[in-house]
């Protein structure tokens, strides 16, 4: 039952206005909606029967056309619809009324309550989950939403646009009307509904209005929305400065809830959280946290022009909003912050798990040509290889060709429901350039390889990079073109500096130029080359791809990790120097016999080599470089990278060279590595601020600390046990519990205990201990993860605690324990949330999907799970979709 992206078709009908009442019960709601539709069909047409989406916990109570009733034979109800058999000609109104209990909605989809307050969730098809509906995108309409709920209970009630009305009603009631001037689809539309308190501030446009923000928590939590605030400020102001676009309404709301299967929802002026993503103080949250808040922050924030004034036309279009929101997101969080570490990290994200999904059963490109469920389809594809495009146009156009295609855009489609296709139109027009070379990019998936070899001709002075790029086939796809890749290089002389850049033809280019490969081979000449250059070739990331430059030495990659003005480069040159050690380690280890200790086959292929070992020491004592750049230059790649370039891997052999390679840095490095540590221990009495300078002390203190922790000597295990207990805030505390927690040591549980006593009324830093637990690598882990399940901290109805024991335990190496249980534990838990919540039971299901990077006897044995999961009767259609797209890959 797939849904195909070639069959879109307008819709038969438009929205007008759409008039809502909600009579909020214990018991059972009712929603009133009465709707103004007109025709869209084809003119003197006759009228077409409507087709409203519905769900099967949604109960049809009322039906009028015009203000009569519909009889029984005028309508048609289905598990997933109701037709209106013969509409009349012309505009007419609707009216339905239906019965819907939200207290009973574990899906999270549409209207439920969250700590005993209402909240909605209707990206993409919940809103069908609260009435019966044309719930899809380009169906656009203005909404006027009264609330109706018990005042002592609920004395908020929100929803998108303007407060018109509020008043009592007889009883204990009371009621509020909230108008949105805005046409939306219904997917932005939100309600809120309860016992909640805030925090107001005001924002003033460029252009001097005034806007009220309103930041909404339970009473315990309000004390913790400041940072939120700030970042929201911040992202206004940055969006007025970087694309001119100002907040179009006088109020903003933000209000946070604890059960929310995603991050958080950007509906018109009422944006919906995950609590996680709003709370945040120095006791709870991590320097990682608070990045993420201010990040994410701005995401839902810039939706109000990348996504809700211009929005997608169909669910295909998705990564319109989403890549685009993105890449804005990516870009405020670089400007608030280091800009080069921001890149390296969302790069790494990428690698990390973009790269195996697109090479596996559910690889699609940024706009997928189907899919049975659209829950699915919110992916690190959509969303951050569909950032990685908009970043080609970037590239490509430069920030001012960019701003003019950002520009056209708007004046184009304001107010509309568009395609990918109308936003390259727009940049190219706005340009007057050809962008279709990037248009590819939208309908292919897998990640290309672009390969690179060069020529020096030491008599003509010149150097030549010829390119030669393939897309490996992907499901559904067998076949591929050519893309437009941006290869931004530079070349270094002998010293590391960069030497000016002639092209033929082109003139003089500076230290850096984008060159434009948009064939299967590409070459480019440089002229006035003196001596036989290093080159550095995908400078920034230019393009999703995985490079391979033949002939690239570790010398080469020793020249650029020491002096590469490119910081992205600079930091990959090391990673490509610690990837090609630790495959070649691996290698030898996988053909050793099994009786072999793995640090003597390591050592026997000469260990981690001196020549890495004084370049990872040099980047440590560099002065000049920032310390946080310092932190990602010392993380080896990650299990999911390694396991990238490997055949059928043994993740627990992967996971064990990595971890001998840290040992071998920690015992050849220790001084340093502790030097690094007292020279970063921020003075005590220094109180914990987010920012660049106490964050970048704080990485790589505790970079250095996991390095060292890696030697497991008892001495390094008390200090570690000491400096947990000193912590002043949660990203030191996180970070010793963290190497504390994959050593068996009496340390461990004492930490672990003491960090439960003192947070156990705080569900979000359990969050945190649920997952240090669950991800830890010390065998035999699984029986302590299953016993959390029943442990008071994890609830299961709460997707966060799911997402930290389920998704922290899917990632740790004992998944994969070669016995099978790992595996087991996960289909377990597949089985059993999949009867509470079908978004969060088939995020767990994802784990499985990476069957074939593995060994024959853990494809075995992951498979045996997928066709176990298969067989369960009533099984979700979004669990169906994950475990039959990987079944048939076998
Ligand atoms: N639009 C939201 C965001 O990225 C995410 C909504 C996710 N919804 C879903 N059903 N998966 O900001
Ligand atoms: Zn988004």
């Amino acid at each position: 039952q797939p849904i195909f992206r070639a069959d879109y078709k307008p819709p038969a009908y438009l929205i007008d206005t759409v008039h809502l009442t909600f009579s909020l019960n214990e018991d059972v709601t009712h929603v009133t909606s009465r709707l103004a539709l007109k025709p869209n069909y084809a003119e003197n047409g006759a009228a077409p029967p409507l087709l409203l989406n519905g769900r099967d916990d949604v109960k049809l109570v009322g039906l009028k056309v015009a203000g009569q009733a519909v009889p029984e034979s005028g309508y048609e109800v289905t598990p997933k619809s109701l037709t209106l058999l013969s509409p009349p000609a012309g505009p007419f109104e609707l009216e339905v009324v239906t019965a819907i209990k939200p207290q009973d909605n574990s899906l999270l989809e549409g209207l439920y309550k969250s700590g005993g307050n209402y909240c909605t969730q209707c990206e993409a098809e919940g809103f069908r989950g609260i009435t019966y509906f044309l719930d899809r995108p380009d169906v656009m309409a203005r909404y006027t939403t009264r609330i109706e709920a018990d005042a002592g209970k609920y004395p908020v009630l929100l929803s998108n646009g303007n407060l018109k009305e509020e008043g009592q009603l007889e009883g204990s009631r009371h009621y509020a009307v909230w108008e949105d001037p805005f046409p939306k689809p219904c997917y932005l539309f939100a309600l809120v509904a309860g016992a909640l308190v805030k925090k107001e501030d005001t924002y003033t446009t460029g252009s001097g209005k005034t806007v009220t923000l309103r930041i909404y928590t339970q009473p315990a939590n309000i004390s913790q929305v400041d940072f939120a605030m700030v970042s929201l400020k911040k992202s206004m102001k940055w969006d007025e400065d970087v694309y001119g676009l100002e907040y179009d309404l006088d109020l903003f709301n933000i209000v946070a809830v604890d059960d929310f299967n995603m991050g958080a929802m950007e509906n018109k002026s009422l944006n919906i959280f995950n609590s996680r993503l709003v709370l945040a103080d120095p006791d709870s949250s991590t320097d990682g946290d608070y990045a993420r808040i201010e990040g994410v922050v701005g995401h839902e924030y810039f939706h109000n022009w990348t996504g809700n004034r211009v929005t997608c036309r169909d669910w295909f279009q998705l990564t319109l909003k989403e890549g685009l929101t993105v890449f804005r997101d990516q870009g405020f969080s670089a400007d608030m912050n280091s800009a080069p570490v921001k890149r390296i990290e969302d790069v790494a994200l990428l690698r990390a798990s973009q790269f195996s999904e697109d090479a596996g059963p559910m690889a699609h490109p940024i706009r997928p040509d189907s899919y049975i469920k659209m829950d699915n389809f919110y992916t690190v594809t959509v969303y951050e290889k569909g950032s990685e495009i908009i970043r080609l146009y970037h590239t490509l156009l430069g920030p001012q060709g960019f701003r003019k295609g950002m520009d056209l855009y708007f004046q184009r489609h304001d107010g509309q429901a568009v395609t990918c296709d109308d936003f390259l139109a727009a940049m190219a027009d706005a340009n007057g350039e050809d962008l279709s070379g990037v248009g590819r990019w939208y309908s292919q998936a897998g990640t290309p390889t672009l390969t690179v070899s060069t020529a020096y001709d030491a008599a003509k002075k010149s150097f030549t990079i010829s390119t030669h790029q393939v897309t490996p086939p992907t499901n559904g796809q067998p076949d591929k073109l050519p893309v437009l890749i941006p290869l931004k290089v530079g070349l270094l002389g002998p010293d590391g500096q960069d030497l000016p850049l002639h092209l033929e033809g082109k003139g003089d280019l500076g230290a850096s130029t984008v060159l434009r490969c948009d064939a299967e081979h590409n070459s480019f000449t440089f002229t006035d080359v003196a001596v036989e250059p290093v080159p550095s070739l995908l400078r920034g990331f230019s393009a999703p791809v995985k490079l391979v430059v033949q002939g690239q030495t570790d010398d080469h990659l020793r020249l650029m990790f020491a002096h590469d003005s490119d910081p992205f480069n600079r930091w990959e040159a090391g990673q490509r120097l610690y990837m090609k050690l630790l495959l070649q380690l691996y290698g030898a280890a996988a053909g050793a016999a099994s009786s072999v200790p793995l640090a003597d086959c390591c050592a026997a292929a000469g260990g981690v080599p001196g020549e890495l070992v004084a370049a990872f020491r040099a980047v440590l004592e560099d002065g000049k470089l920032d310390g946080s750049f310092k932190a990602m230059a010392m993380r080896l790649p990650s299990m999911a990278e390694i396991v990238d370039r490997i055949d059928e891997a043994d993740p627990v052999l992967v996971w064990q060279v990595r971890h001998y390679v840290y040992q071998q840095l920690a015992q050849q490095l220790r001084p340093q590595l502790e030097a690094a540590i007292k020279a970063n221990d921020v003075p005590p009495g220094t109180p914990y601020e987010f920012n660049a300078q106490q964050c970048a002390r704080r990485v790589l203190r505790n970079m250095s600390e996991s390095i060292l922790g890696s030697l497991e000597s008892p001495e390094i295990q008390e200090q570690l046990l000491r400096r947990f207990r000193e912590a002043t805030n949660m990203t030191d505390r996180m970070a010793a519990l963290t190497v504390l927690c994959d050593t068996d040591t009496p340390g461990r549980e004492q930490a672990l205990q003491e960090f439960y006593a003192a947070n156990k009324d705080k569900p979000l830093v359990l969050l945190k201990w649920l997952a240090v637990q669950a991800s830890c690598a010390l065998p035999g882990n699984i029986a302590k993860v299953r016993a959390l399940m029943g442990h008071p901290a994890f609830t299961i109805t709460t997707p966060n605690c799911c997402y930290s024991l389920f998704l922290g335990f899917a990632r740790s190496v004992n998944f994969h324990a070669a016995d099978g249980s790992g595996y087991e534990f996960i289909g377990d838990s597949v089985i059993k949330m999949d009867k509470i919540n079908h978004q969060v039971a088939s995020r767990i299901a994802g784990a499985f999907t990476t069957f074939k990077q593995y060994d024959k006897e853990r494809q075995a044995m992951m498979v045996a799970q997928l066709r176990r999961i298969a067989a369960v009767e009533g099984l979700s259609e979004n669990v169906f979709e994950i475990v039959t797209k990987s079944l048939q890959q076998v």
